[in-house]
């Protein structure tokens, strides 16, 4: 049987995003269970309500990608205590035009590093009530993770026990969450 498709979005543009090694360690952590994409939303162009009877080609991608998925992994950075802008122009992007919301219904796990003692918590809350509001089906609990240097190591892995243990029973956990929400995809029959 298929693993579940895992669309995995990094809430950051920058070259080299602890969030990003963040998001490739946990697809590794959790390999056993998803079959792991990253979605790219770096090259979306800034939303404009103008612009939803012709999509750009890219936007009409990231749909697809989304559709295609069986469940969202969203990994980003805090900025100014909220959403970075990229994230956000993501998510508008996601939620239109009306009728095609590619979020409502999809089942959701936030995370996210930052170098402050909070962990990009602020980020992940307001995420979590935009897409909520988007009917996203969220996994409980919080998942903030303060950045150290060892957070991923020299070979991608998540490098802290602690925290590998921490993030392991998260994705366990969300494996079982997609597992109920999936109905048994065409895609495997495909
Ligand atoms: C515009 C901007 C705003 C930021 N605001 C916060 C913040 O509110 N809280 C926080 O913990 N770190 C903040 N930071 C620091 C980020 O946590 C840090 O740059 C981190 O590396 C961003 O993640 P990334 O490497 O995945 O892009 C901010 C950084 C930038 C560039």
């Amino acid at each position: 049987m298929a693993k579940p498709l895992l669309a995995v979005i990094v809430g950051s543009n920058r070259r080299e995003s602890i969030n990003r090694k963040l998001a490739q360690a946990m697809m590794k952590l959790g390999a056993d269970k998803f079959d792991a994409r990253i979605v790219r939303i770096d090259d979306l162009q800034m939303y404009n309500q103008d612009n939803e009877g012709n999509m750009p080609a890219e936007v009409v991608r990231f749909k697809d990608e989304l559709a295609r998925a069986d469940g969202v992994l969203i990994v980003t950075p805090e900025h100014d205590r909220s959403i970075p802008a990229v994230l956000k122009n993501a998510v508008d992007w996601g939620a239109r035009p009306w009728g095609k919301n590619s979020w409502a219904g999809k089942p959701g796990f936030i995370t996210g590093t930052s170098p402050g003692a909070i962990g990009s918590a602020l980020a992940q809350q307001h995420l979590r009530s935009v897409m909520t509001g988007l009917g996203m089906i969220l996994l409980g609990g919080e998942a903030y993770v303060t950045f150290k240097p060892n957070l991923v190591d020299d070979h991608g892995n998540v490098g802290d026990e602690a925290t590998r243990k921490f993030l392991q029973g998260f994705l366990d956990q969300f494996a079982f969450l997609v597992g109920r929400l999936t109905v048994e995809p065409a895609r495997s029959a495909a």
